[in-house]
């Protein structure tokens, strides 16, 4: 019977049930225990999203690592982990429509200005408020991979002009592709809409700094759903309070849950979402997930092992 050490929004014993129910439709012997708890000693794998790192040393059964998201940052935070040890992430496409579909809506609220509609509605005002003409707008998708070029795509067919940023050089239809280092300055100054997409490294870590948000049109609308520390928030807040960036949505933070003495939530053009933008679906997951356990089990290299030295 695999056993698996589960951690999840601090061991929420509701969501482990929930997944221990849904892997045991291909796993029917599994068996999820807390990471925290004595059990988890037994466990040959790991299911984790925000683990407290300092626990994986004990787990010395430990065959494979399982990330219970499409980031794996909060796993490599560990940087105890034998390299042995194959981290493995989901790739679920419901994740990349669901985020294709929150990275829309904001783009739709920025452009029709629902939220000044929103204001108007209050005071019982009715007049219309200035739309901005898509066809002249630019969007860079920084991240073209799984998520973000599903996410381009989609732009791409709603009639976007779109242009996506990688590490490595891709070909997609109907997207203007740049990859590198030097390009990235190119979608910075050549944008409009900025939709950050990226999995946290090193190389990408602070990439939206006061020299790159002042690189970029004034009038800007900045996107991010990577994750924060992609981005230097005082920065974000002087660019936003000088209207140099016009609106930023948020759906990820340096520190998370974001503290309520955190200044964006003053900040009147920036709009806060609780890391919800594509959530983890254990029903669309969980075949994955149990293929993962089951080829870790039986020593095989499961699909989706992440690359140690590129951080993703
Ligand atoms: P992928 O690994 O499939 O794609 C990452 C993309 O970023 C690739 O195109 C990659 O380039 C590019 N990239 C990485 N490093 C660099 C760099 N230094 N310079 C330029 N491009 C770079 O990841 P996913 O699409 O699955 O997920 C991306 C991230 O989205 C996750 O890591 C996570 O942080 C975030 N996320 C957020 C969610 C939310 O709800 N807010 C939900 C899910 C994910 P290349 O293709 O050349 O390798
Ligand atoms: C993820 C996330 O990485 O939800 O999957 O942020």
């Amino acid at each position: 019977m695999p056993v698996v050490g589960f951690f999840s929004k601090n061991s929420n014993i509701k969501l482990q049930i929930e997944w221990e129910n849904r892997l045991q439709t291909y796993l029917p012997s599994i068996k999820l225990v807390p990471l925290l708890s004595k059990d988890a000693e037994q466990a040959t794998t790991a299911l984790l999203w925000k683990p407290p790192v300092e626990r994986l040393k004990d787990l010395k059964n430990i065959k494979g690592l399982i990330s219970l998201g499409q980031g794996v940052d909060h796993i490599l935070k560990s940087n105890s982990i034998p390299s042995y040890i194959p981290i493995v992430r989901i790739v679920d496409p419901y994740m990349a429509k669901s985020m294709s579909h929150w990275v829309i809506l904001s783009i739709l609220n920025f452009i029709r200005d629902t939220y000044g509609y929103y204001e108007q509605e209050k005071i019982k005002k009715y007049a219309s408020r200035k739309e901005l003409n898509f066809t002249s707008l630019k969007i860079g998708i920084y991240g073209v991979g799984a998520i973000g070029s599903v996410v381009a795509k989609d732009l791409y067919n709603l009639g976007f002009a779109v242009e996506g940023w990688s590490r490595t050089k891709k070909e997609i239809e109907g997207i203007n592709c740049h990859y590198g280092e030097n390009s990235f300055e190119k979608l910075i100054k050549n944008c409009d809409i900025h939709v950050c997409l990226l999995p946290l490294t090193q190389s990408t870590t602070n990439i939206f700094n006061k020299l790159s948000v002042k690189k970029m049109k004034r009038g800007s609308c900045f996107i991010n759903a990577g994750r924060g520390d992609q981005v230097v928030e005082e920065d974000l807040i002087e660019s936003s309070k000088s209207g140099h960036i016009t609106s930023a949505i948020l759906d990820v933070y340096r520190n998370e849950p974001l503290p309520k003495n955190h200044k964006f939530w003053d900040q009147k053009n920036i709009r806060i979402w609780p890391h919800v933008a594509a959530e983890t679906n254990p029903e669309t997951a969980a075949k994955q997930i149990a293929n993962a356990i089951k080829c870790i089990n039986l020593g095989e290299l499961p699909p989706n092992i992440i690359d140690r030295n590129l951080g993703y």
